[in-house]
């Protein structure tokens, strides 16, 4: 056993006992094997919904089913009995969710269920648990298409199904910090990287650019975006269990807002070939601009984004290409 001395909370969870929710998801994986890298013991759930192929699901959880200090439980949060698993748990990361502006027009019930009600049996059970702390993955799309860059104090309006469920799930976390629960919301501004949803515009380009197909662009290739690197935003959750503020919402971006006509540049240029884009109208709740002022994380969570646009779309698109290569090997 190492001395207490050498280990401080904040940098290392050895026995420091948490849930993490979405556990097979794109970043919740990701969170998962950083914090058993960083010593803590980690309880997973998931329901591996049908969002999007299961199968990537399930094999991020074959993956963090290997390490020393994880544990998976499959399960729909709104039915499991979620007290025996909050028990000696210090701290709750609620990355579990129904992602996606665009699916939530047509399946708004479904982001009820996975973003509100499963969020509020979460922070009830938490409370009950005695869970010290409860970090919420929330999103910049509580904000809109409001004013940017979004300041955490700006008044949220919400222009799809999605940031609305975001938005009342964020407000049941926030108001649990008067009930005996510390809550931080974390606002992710569109995170990407290696292993990201396949839903998401830059694995969907890199795929279609990789694979020589057309690339279909949802507007005129204007609207911004506030990139963030999910290695980044895995850092910033993790600061949010030992920040010292309870019961308010963070934003965490990359720090610079980028047009999809620039990203196409950046494909342009790793690709090494030229790219054929068809134009199409914008799509129903696609804001024009986002953008996080990042003070409170910087002065809250020490956050300093560390991995520009430019270095980690690179890696995206190695990933994708690795896997593309890897699909065709097994098929041939
Ligand atoms: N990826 C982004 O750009 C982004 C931006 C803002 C906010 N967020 C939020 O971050 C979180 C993680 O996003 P992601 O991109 O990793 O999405 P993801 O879809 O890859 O991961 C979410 C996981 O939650 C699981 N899940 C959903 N409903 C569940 C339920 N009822 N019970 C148990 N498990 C359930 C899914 O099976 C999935 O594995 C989500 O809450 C999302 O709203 C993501």
């Amino acid at each position: 056993m190492e001395p207490a001395s050498c280990c401080h909370p904040a940098t290392t969870g050895r026995f420091r006992r948490c849930v993490v929710t979405g556990a097979a998801g794109f970043i919740g994986s990701q969170l998962c094997q950083q914090l058993a890298r960083l010593g803590w013991s980690v309880i997973g759930v998931d329901a591996f919904t049908d969002s999007y192929d299961p199968a990537e699901k399930r094999l991020r959880a074959a993956q963090l089913s290997q390490l020393a200090g994880v544990s998976l439980i499959q399960g729909d949060l709104v039915e499991l009995d979620l007290m025996p698993i909050m028990d000696g748990v210090e701290v709750v990361f609620h990355l579990a969710g129904r992602a996606g502006v665009r699916a939530s027009f047509s399946l708004e019930d479904r982001y009820i269920h996975d973003n509100v009600t499963a969020t509020e049996l979460v922070v009830s059970a938490s409370r009950a648990a005695g869970v010290r702390r409860l970090v919420y993955a929330s999103s910049s799309s509580v904000y809109g298409d409001g004013e940017a860059p979004f300041r955490e104090d700006a008044h949220p309006a919400p222009i799809s199904p999605y940031g609305r469920s975001k938005l009342e799930a964020e407000r049941c976390c926030l108001a649990a910090a008067t009930q005996g629960l510390e809550t931080v919301a974390l606002r992710y501004f569109t995170v990407y990287g290696p292993g990201q949803r396949p839903d998401m515009g830059l694995r969907i380009f890199a795929e279609a650019a990789l694979r020589r197909q057309p690339i279909t662009l949802l507007g005129d290739g204007s609207q911004r975006r506030d990139f963030t690197y999910v290695t980044d935003i895995v850092a910033a959750t993790i600061a949010a269990a030992d920040a010292p503020v309870s019961g308010i919402a963070i934003n965490v971006g990359g720090g610079s807002s980028v047009s999809l006509l620039d990203v196409l540049d950046l494909l342009r240029s790793f690709t090494a070939h030229e790219l054929d884009v068809n134009i199409e109208p914008f799509a129903r709740g696609d804001v024009r601009v986002t953008a996080a002022d990042l003070s409170r994380a910087r002065s809250l969570l020490g956050f300093v984004a560390e991995v520009p646009l430019e270095v980690g779309f690179e890696r995206e698109v190695a990933w994708v290409r690795d896997r593309l290569e890897a699909t065709e090997a097994r098929s041939a």
